[in-house]
C-alpha cells in the first residue's frame, strides 16, 4: 500500500490565495494589515523560515516589516522592542521568531506581547482559549495548520485514538487539546522523551503526529496500516547525493509510507500550512483590531 499524500503545498496556497479577498475589504476600509517579524541571531534554519514567511506576505498582499537584531541582544533591548511594536498602532501582528539567542527568556517575550497582535498564539491568553474550548482566536500557526490539512483530506477523528509525539507548547500541546476539543473528539495521548515503547503506542493509532525534530525516529513499523501520519519536524541532513550535500528530513522514515493511509510530505507537508496559518492569523488580529 501506498500512502495518500496530504499536499500542504497546494492547501496553504489555496487559503492564502481564499484571504486575498478579506485583505481587500480591509484595505477598502483603510487598514492596511501589517505583520511585523522580530529575528535576533544567525540560526540558519530561522533565517530560511521567515524568508518564506516575508515572501507569503508579499504574494498575498499583507504588509511585513522584519528587525533583524545581533545575537549579542539583551533581554531589555528585545522587551523593548516588543513595547514599541505593541505600542504601534500601525502593526496588527508581532512575531518573534524561536529560538531566542541564549541568555534570553523566550517565555517573558511570549507574555510582553499584546495577545491581540500574537499571531503565533502562543501568549497564555492564547493557549489559555483553546483550554476553555475555544478555538476561534488566535490559535497557533502549526497546530492549526495540522487540523486544516486533517479535515481538508476528511481524516475521520471522532473516537479515532491519536498519538502526538512531543510535547512543546509550540506544537504538541495545543495540539492535543485541539484534536480533543468537543466536534474533533479524537482520544489523545502525548508521547515523550520519557515515555515507555513509545513505538507500541504508535501501532495502536489511527492518527500518529511526530513533532521532535529528530530525524526518521518513527519507523515504518510503528505504524498501524491505513493509519493517518503528520511528520511536523524538519531537520537537515547529510546527503552525498544532493549537490549540496544534505537534504532536509522529517522525523518519519519514508519508508512508513508503505503502512499509512496517509502522511505528509517532508518538505511540503506542515511547513506551507504553518505559514499559511500565520497569514490568516494576521488578517484575523487586523479585522478584530476595528471590531
Ligand atoms: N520557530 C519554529 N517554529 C516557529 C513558529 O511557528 N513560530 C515562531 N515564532 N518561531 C518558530
Amino acid at each position: 500500500m501506498s500512502a495518500v499524500l496530504l499536499d500542504g503545498k497546494a492547501l496553504g496556497s489555496r487559503i492564502e490565495d481564499e484571504l486575498v479577498g478579506r485583505l481587500t475589504a480591509l484595505k477598502a476600509k483603510g487598514i492596511e494589515p501589517h505583520l511585523a517579524v522580530v529575528l535576533a541571531g544567525e540560526d540558519a534554519a530561522s533565517h530560511v523560515y521567515v524568508r518564506n514567511k516575508e515572501r507569503s506576505c508579499k504574494r498575498i498582499g499583507i504588509r511585513s516589516t522584519r528587525i533583524d537584531l545581533p545575537s549579542s541582544v539583551g533581554q531589555d533591548e528585545l522587551m523593548q522592542v516588543i513595547a514599541d511594536l505593541n505600542a504601534d498602532d500601525s502593526v496588527h501582528g508581532i512575531l518573534v521568531q524561536s529560538p531566542t539567542p541564549s541568555g534570553t527568556d523566550e517565555i517573558a517575550i511570549t507574555e510582553a506581547i499584546d495577545p491581540a497582535k500574537d499571531v503565533d498564539g502562543f501568549h497564555p491568553m492564547n493557549l489559555g482559549r483553546l483550554v476553555m474550548g475555544r478555538s476561534d482566536g488566535l490559535v497557533p500557526c502549526t497546530p492549526a495548520g495540522v487540523m486544516a490539512l486533517l479535515a481538508d483530506a476528511d481524516i475521520d477523528l471522532v473516537g479515532a485514538k491519536a498519538v502526538i509525539i512531543g510535547r512543546s507548547r509550540i506544537v504538541g500541546m495545543p495540539l492535543a487539546l485541539l484534536l480533543a476539543q468537543k466536534g474533533i473528539d479524537a482520544t489523545v495521548t502525548i508521547a515523550h522523551s520519557r515515555t515507555e515503547d513509545i513505538a507500541s503506542i504508535c501501532r495502536s493509532a489511527d492518527l500518529v503526529i511526530a513533532a521532535i525534530g529528530r530525524p526518521a525516529t518513527i519507523k515504518a513499523d510503528w505504524i498501524k496500516s491505513g493509519a493517518t501520519v503528520i511528520d511536523v519536524g524538519i531537520s537537515r541532513v547529510a546527503d552525498d547525493s544532493r549537490p549540496n550535500g544534505t537534504r532536509l528530513a522529517g522525523d518519519v522514515d519514508p519508508t512508513a509510507a508503505e503502512v499509512a493511509g496517509h502522511i505528509t510530505p517532508v518538505p511540503g507537508g506542515v511547513g506551507p500550512m504553518t505559514i499559511a496559518m500565520l497569514m490568516s492569523n494576521t488578517v484575523k488580529a487586523a479585522e478584530m483590531s476595528f471590531d
